[in-house]
């Protein structure tokens, strides 16, 4: 038999692409050796979410008193927190089994590798059997990345140093963590660790935390959680991991934090090795798969989505990648545009972005007006944060009056980011976003106001 396509990987853009296709009426195959909706819902986004949700039931009511909520004998059992989240998994994983299965996908659950392409297309070995696709999609995600730090694979190996993985399953919760690197994993685990009442600290290569985030809202949120009791060392550089500690120079000086746990969040690299690219000579640039705008690799019908192309590792843009490649299988023109993915950092508050911030507008020499404006002026924000600062800011281009990005530090900016994203998608003007009428009271209105300053 021969497949029409072939996926290897179930993760978000594996299976997403093996549903679309499946419903277009494609004989699809898919792989997955471990466990199907990838690290995203087994081991990252949900899981994470999920946990990280219990906290900040937890942070509100234990700061109750602010609200007039008195509580007494409070407390948090990471153990149910943790029995809940694997609940949640559980039912989402065998969602997407069910979803595939409708969509008549043949579902394979072990290792795949391209071995060789003949005159029937390419040939997939897998379980000790071959298959054959015309069309193979490579969605093999991406693993965390593991710098050459001396005693890091000691540390790995005795399990004091862990990753984003074990993190979302320590049965007891360290009493010390040392969280290297501040961007998107380490600062969500800091924020759950810290709210479950680990002492945490966070070491960080850059002079801020948030990775690419705007500057003046990465500083907001570091406040915030230094007021909760985290310990920030920026520019910082991890030396050594020791038995019981981590040793890192910061300003020339060697500095040490002992440890119970060390966490490891320096970014994730693609996981390209073990499937048998070199087979098909498949090219790569800095350990990622080259994908041309409608997903496609160097050989004719070889795609690659989601992490794997190392491009935004985000789970919804891999959805997007995904039906950008599998429309352009079913002959539909579709191409993959990264000028307005969202990214979300679910701390508490949580702080969405989507576009520019001010310091890559500049670094392009975009000709720009920026507006900031804080939080206090959102009557639903005031009415559900007391003492917690936010802020929300646009990136204008001046001379079109259009946005070229958002970032808002408040929770559920999660939820309305997408609509500054819209703006920058449809090219929308300031005058067109004026007439757009906004819901009273939410959140999201602090976006009208701040178009309403420009
Ligand atoms: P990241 O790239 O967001 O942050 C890594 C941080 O580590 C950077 O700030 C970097 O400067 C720092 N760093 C690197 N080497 C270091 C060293 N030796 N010592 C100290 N600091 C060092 O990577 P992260 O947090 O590991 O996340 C990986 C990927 O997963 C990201 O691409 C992210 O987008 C994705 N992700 C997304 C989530 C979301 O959308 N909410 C949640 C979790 C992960």
């Amino acid at each position: 038999m021969i497949y029409d396509l072939i996926v290897i990987g179930g993760g978000p853009a594996g299976y997403l692409a093996a549903e679309r296709a499946g419903q277009a009426g494609l004989n699809v195959i898919c792989f997955e050796k471990s466990s199907v909706g990838g690290v995203c819902l087994n081991e990252g986004c949900i899981p994470t979410k999920t946990m990280l949700y219990s906290a900040k039931l937890y942070d509100g009511v234990a700061n109750g008193e602010r609200y007039g909520i008195t509580s007494t004998g409070l407390s948090i059992d990471h153990g149910k927190v943790l029995a809940r989240k694997n609940k949640v998994v559980r039912m989402l994983v065998s969602g997407v089994k069910t979803a595939l299965k409708s969509s008549n996908v043949v579902l394979v659950e072990a290792e795949a590798v391209i071995t060789e392409k003949n005159h029937q297309g390419y040939i997939v070995s897998a379980n000790g059997s071959a298959y054959t696709g015309k069309r193979v999609l490579i969605a093999t995600g991406s693993s965390p990345a593991i710098p050459p730090v001396p005693g890091i694979s000691q540390g790995l190996e005795a399990g004091f140093v862990i990753t984003s993985k074990e993190a979302l399953n320590i049965a007891v919760p360290p009493g010390k963590l040392v969280v290297i690197g501040g961007g998107i994993i380490g600062l969500e685990m800091a924020a759950y660790y810290n709210s479950i009442g680990t002492d945490v600290t966070v070491i960080e290569m850059l002079d801020h935390i948030g990775g690419e985030n705007d500057i003046d809202l990465v500083k907001i949120l570091q406040k915030n959680y230094e007021k909760k009791g985290i310990k920030f060392y920026l520019s910082s550089k991890v030396t050594e991991i020791g038995n019981d500690e981590v040793v890192f120079e910061k300003d020339g000086q060697s500095q040490k934090v002992s440890a119970d746990k060390v966490l490891l969040s320096v970014g994730r690299r693609p996981n390209i090795s073990g499937i048998g690219i070199e087979n098909i000579n498949i090219l790569t640039e800095r350990g990622a798969i080259i994908t041309d705008e409608k997903m496609q690799t160097n050989q004719p019908g070889v795609y690659a989505a989601g992490d794997v192309t190392g491009k935004s590792m985000l789970a919804h843009t891999a959805y997007r990648e995904a039906e950008v490649a599998v429309n352009n299988m079913l002959g539909k023109k579709d191409v993959m545009q990264y000028t307005a993915i969202p990214s979300v950092i679910y701390t508490n508050p949580e702080l969405a972005s989507v576009g520019e911030t001010e310091a890559t507008a500049r670094a392009k020499g975009m000709d720009i007006d920026t507006v900031k404006i804080s939080m206090r002026y959102s009557g639903r924000y005031l009415a559900e944060n007391e003492g917690g600062d936010g802020m929300a800011k646009l990136i204008l281009d001046r001379e079109s009056k259009t946005v070229l990005g958002a970032q808002v530090l408040a929770n559920y900016s999660s939820e309305f980011i997408v609509a500054c994203g819209t703006f920058i998608e449809r090219g929308l003007t300031v005058d067109e976003i004026k007439k757009i009428v906004f819901p009273h009271p939410t959140v999201s209105e602090i976006i009208r106001d701040a178009i309403f300053q420009y």
